[in-house]
């Protein structure tokens, strides 16, 4: 279990972290999702002791980092795969780790062969490609048979075949009953990857959800065009529907509508006698959602044509106003539940017991 509470973070005039407060709970893989510049190393860092916060504080099962005594025995960390001395075998390396934390010598073994490294074990680990120095990185996380891992975009750089490795590897360890903290900047990669989120974006926490109650939000969408737009927006206002001004990809006047299907868009057309032009059912994707939640939060912006771009987004409000902050409250969102579906953990949370 990890806790995060009042958590911020000052670099000069810099707020790197703001006020975070969330739980990081034991038996699910967390993803730490947020752009560039979001505030998840320094967040992950304060967490492991190795930066000092400005405020607020961390507990890992309940204790500081630095208070914890034999802290490869608590947490596990992948930060930085390259920090490996380059001349050392990858078992001398991890010899050496496992005896500056009073860790048996035998359990390097065990770890080199959990990661898949047994054969290449006495080679220099300064010639080991990116996705095996991942694994060694994983195997000295893994030394002191911790019950809280964290992993900063641990799948940055790798192959397919290494991304799907890591994946499995951390939804094995959650299932197993550990506490898993994984952060990455593409929510592609946490979709397929973790069963909760914590979007954070310029150092604040944007959504604490499961990932099945995040994917409700990609909502899906109907796009209208009329002749008509303003009469056919407020008869669809008069039956409870929003109709919010938008503009096709081509920049042709539309009306998107968020809280009705089509066919009943188009049957208030029909009998209040309103011509429609097009009426199209949209999908709304994840990806939406998410750079809806951090539209502004982002620390770069591009100024290529896509999100925030007027010609393809609905006009009026700005795209954060759809999803306010208010609409996700610490209890509504924060709170013990995973709805059933398809990124329910297979195992007890709990599985192997003394993991907390
Ligand atoms: N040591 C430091 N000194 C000054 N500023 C820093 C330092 N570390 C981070 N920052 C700033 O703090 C903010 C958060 O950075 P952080 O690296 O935590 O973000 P991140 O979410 O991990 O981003 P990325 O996805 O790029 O890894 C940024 O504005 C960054 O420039
Ligand atoms: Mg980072």
């Amino acid at each position: 279990m990890i806790n995060v509470e009042g958590l911020s973070k000052d670099y000069g005039t810099t707020r790197a972290v703001d006020d975070l407060t969330f739980t990081v709970r034991p038996g699910l893989v967390t993803g730490f999702l947020g752009p560039n510049g979001a505030g998840k190393s320094t967040t992950m860092r304060m967490i492991l002791g190795l930066d000092q916060p400005s405020a607020g504080r961390a507990l890992i099962n309940g204790t500081n980092y630095r208070e914890l005594s034999e802290p490869l025995r608590h947490v596990g960390a992948l930060l930085d795969a390259k920090w490996v001395h380059p001349n050392r075998s990858a078992r001398a390396h991890l010899r050496w780790m496992a005896a500056a934390n009073g860790i048996p010598d035998s359990r390097v073994d065990q770890v080199l062969a959990d990661v898949g490294l047994t054969s290449v074990a006495d080679k220099r680990a300064g010639g080991f490609s990116l996705g095996m120095s991942q694994r060694l990185g994983l195997a000295g996380a893994m030394l002191g048979d911790p019950g809280v891992l964290l992993f900063d975009e641990p799948v940055n750089g790798l192959d397919p075949e290494g991304i799907v490795w890591i994946r499995n590897y951390m939804r094995a360890l959650a299932r197993q009953g550990r506490t898993v903290l994984v952060s990455s900047h593409l929510l592609s990669e946490m979709a397929q990857t973790a069963d909760h989120l914590i979007v954070i974006g310029q150092g604040r926490l944007i959504a604490d959800m499961s990932v099945a109650q995040f994917s409700s939000l990609a909502q899906a969408s109907v796009i209208v065009r009329s002749p008509e737009p303003d009469r056919l927006a407020q008869v669809l206002g008069q039956n409870q529907i929003t109709a919010m001004r938008s503009s096709t990809a081509d920049g042709r006047p539309s009306l998107t509508v968020v809280d009705a299907p089509a066919e009943r868009v188009g049957d208030i057309a029909a009998a209040n006698h309103i011509a429609l032009h097009e009426l199209t059912p949209r999908n709304g994707s994840l990806e939406e959602a998410y750079m809806r939640m951090t539209a502004g939060a982002a620390q770069y912006q591009s100024g290529a044509p896509g999100q925030g771009s007027p010609g393809q987004h609905p006009q009026g409000p700005p795209p954060r106003s759809q999803f306010p902050q208010n609409q996700y409250p610490q209890n509504q969102f924060s709170q013990n539940q995973f709805p059933q579906g398809p990124f329910q953990p297979q195992g007890p949370f709990h599985g192997q017991g003394g993991h907390q």
